[in-house]
């Protein structure tokens, strides 16, 4: 089978994995340091604090720039549900907009519609390895004052206006689960600009802790092991070779899948793509359904996905908030996405088979 993720390791990681264990010094410390700041200098941000998932990242970052009860934070329904779980953590409420059609990310038109006195910050996905449309969502929140929270969990390495993603809001958020374009095991890392912010992030994830002992306000332990960072820095090395060979294959993709009622991805323009996932929209002309082209594959040995099937609007943590049919594109979309293989162990002659599987669906 070809699996439609898989992390990409090598030696270097398991040596410097081992270089840990010798040192004794398995927690954060010094490893974690020195990720985060090549971290930070990738992303051109002027601080970067490690924690240990994506998850953590946006919750500590929503707590440290005040988000909480009685605050309503904007998020996008066709995502992965911690953009919003990181919301309802901090005691505020997520209101889920749809997204544009073409790129699936959020529509700065829904979130203009969406807003209300209670907004205090939106929150814009770069889906898939694509960036969301900035611009138009930053003029709202300079607009309004509101936050902007970039989660970036998809997107290392993608560019908007020439300028790589996490270091437009006034947060990024990075996830480095092992399916991610880079992985640390599971971690996350907070990318930003604003000093007091970061050191307000490090108290977060260290148990509110602002010196010694000394516990100031409500805190957690999100933080990042040197075992993690070390395979973040060598994964970081890595990062911009990999994610060529994700675009490689998703162009190489573009230009050799043509089957009925089988798109493929949509490149916002003024944007790069990293492809963390390749997703064809199959619609009603395929001969096949999308679940029956899924399982077609199966049976050809070659693994998809649907990212995601069930948007978060629907969802039944979600079914109180009464969101109905506010989101039909969202709705649309989890009906019609499928993910191929596209990471950086698929070769060309896997892409071949996967597209002449496809082109001969009838
Ligand atoms: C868009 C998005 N946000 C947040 C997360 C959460 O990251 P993690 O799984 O590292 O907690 C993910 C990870 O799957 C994601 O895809």
């Amino acid at each position: 089978m070809i699996p439609v993720a898989r992390p990409f390791l090598g030696e270097e990681e398991i040596a410097a994995v081992a270089e840990v264990m010798q040192s004794g010094m398995l927690a954060q410390g010094e490893v974690v340091t020195a990720f985060e700041e090549e971290f930070a200098a990738y992303c051109e941000t002027k601080h970067g604090v490690a924690v240990n998932s994506g998850t953590a990242a946006l919750h500590a970052a929503l707590l440290a720039l005040g988000i909480g009860p009685g605050d309503e934070v904007i998020v996008p329904s066709f995502t992965f549900i911690a953009t919003a779980t990181s919301v309802s953590m901090c005691g505020a409420r997520p209101v889920m907009v749809d997204v544009e059609p073409s790129t699936y990310t959020i529509d700065p038109e829904a979130v203009r519609s969406a807003l209300s006195p209670a907004t205090k910050a939106v929150i814009g996905v770069h889906l898939f390895g694509q960036p969301f449309d900035i611009d138009p969502v930053l003029k709202i929140c300079e607009e309004k004052g509101l936050v902007l929270i970039e989660d970036c969990a998809q997107a290392h390495g993608a560019t908007y206006r020439g300028k790589k993603v996490g270091g437009f809001g006034d947060v990024g958020c990075f996830s480095f689960y092992p399916t991610k374009n880079m992985t640390s095991g599971e971690g996350g890392m907070v990318t930003m600009d604003d000093a007091e912010l970061a050191s307000h992030i490090r108290r977060i994830i260290n148990h509110g802790q602002s010196d010694k002992y000394l516990h100031t306000e409500l805190g957690y332990n999100f933080r990042m092991t040197n075992i993690g960072a070390a395979i973040g820095r060598v994964q970081l090395g890595k990062l911009d070779a990999m994610n060529a060979r994700r675009v490689a294959n998703a162009e190489w993709y573009n230009s050799h899948i043509q089957s009925q009622g089988i798109a493929t991805p949509v490149t916002r323009p003024g944007a790069t793509h990293v492809y963390h996932q390749y997703v064809l929209d199959v619609d009603e002309e395929c001969p096949l359904s999308r679940d029956g082209l899924m399982a077609y594959l199966r049976e050809k040995d070659i693994g998809s996905a649907v990212h995601y099937p069930m948007p978060v609007h629907r969802q039944p943590l979600y079914a109180e908030n009464g969101n109905g049919d506010s989101c039909p594109i969202s709705d649309s979309a989890s009906q019609h996405v499928l993910s191929l293989p596209v990471h950086p162990g698929v070769g060309r002659e896997e892409c071949l088979y996967i597209a002449e599987i496809l082109n001969g669906v009838k």
